[in-house]
């Protein structure tokens, strides 16, 4: 077992970047049930206060801000760590996509997913990362895709993000598990969700948000490192990530007809 089991989330504290839609705002719905204290944050401040309204107020601390930001993610932070006195996990969810193949390749969409995905995580671990180590407990998640295990048709620039946060949360477990910190990276296949919404391929084992709530709570039960799912989907993938490259993109262009 790669992490320490978190199987009881009455009163940890919990700080949810992503949290204003889809899985983000199933995960906070799922932790706020159990009994954890979440501090919640995106740029979409309304639907934060909405989620807030909605269930017991000394649980919720909507948080808005843009994960890009150094200055808010700071200030927001802060805020939280006076509130609550301290951080139990860290979960980053924030990202975007857009489809784009190499003759769509948009520099400036691309630069714009590169600093949702990749810089905004990167800010945000500058922020929480030294007060894990002060405290010498906690943990951070990472939210990937399987987007990242390796290239894939229409996910020219998301798939690279999400390859790189990999890769990062790889490095990051390698250094903050012997002191104590727990590192997941959490890599879904299709959720139904305002992101997928805008593919226009069918989705293979295309699940609800709820569903991707439960599953990330049962990885963070298991203690894995790699919280992936629905398995009935990504077992295949993680199998394709061995094949030789010839092979792959023959059994991709097969399967997505692209
Ligand atoms: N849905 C899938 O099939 C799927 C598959 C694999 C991985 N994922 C990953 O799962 C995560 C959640 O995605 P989702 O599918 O639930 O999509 P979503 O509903 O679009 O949620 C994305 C969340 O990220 C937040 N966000 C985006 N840019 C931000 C910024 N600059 N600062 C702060 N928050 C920001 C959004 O809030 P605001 O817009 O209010 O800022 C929203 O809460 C993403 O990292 C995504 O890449 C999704």
């Amino acid at each position: 077992m790669l992490n320490t089991p978190i199987r009881q989330w009455k009163g940890k504290r919990v700080w949810l970047i992503g949290a204003s839609s889809g899985i983000g705002l199933a995960l906070a719905q799922a932790l706020i049930a159990r009994g954890a204290r979440v501090a919640v944050s995106a740029r979409n401040g309304e639907a934060l206060y909405r989620l807030a309204a909605s269930t017991k107020p000394a649980n919720v601390l909507p948080l808005p801000l843009d994960a890009t930001s150094r200055d808010e993610l700071q200030a927001a932070f802060a805020q939280m760590l006076d509130a609550w006195g301290g951080i139990d996990v860290a979960l980053l969810l924030q990202g975007t996509h857009a489809p784009m193949r190499a003759w769509t390749l948009d520099a400036d969409v691309a630069r714009g997913l590169v600093e949702t995905n990749l810089v905004s995580v990167l800010e945000s671990l500058a922020v929480i990362v030294p007060r894990l180590l002060e405290q010498q407990q906690g943990a951070v998640a990472i939210c990937s895709s399987v987007a990242g295990y390796r290239g894939l048709p229409t996910a020219l620039v998301y798939g690279a993000t999400k390859a790189a946060l990999i890769n990062l949360a790889e490095s990051l477990y390698i250094d903050l598990a012997p002191r104590g910190i727990g590192v997941w990276v959490v890599n879904p296949g299709f959720v139904k969700t305002p992101l997928t919404d805008r593919n226009e391929f069918r989705m293979p084992a295309l699940i609800s948000a709820e569903e991707a709530a439960g599953h990330i709570l049962d990885g963070f039960a298991s203690g894995c490192f790699e919280i992936h799912f629905p398995k009935r989907f990504t077992r295949w993938l993680k199998l394709f990530r061995f094949l030789p490259f010839g092979l792959y993109v023959r059994l991709i262009r097969r399967a997505t007809g692209l």
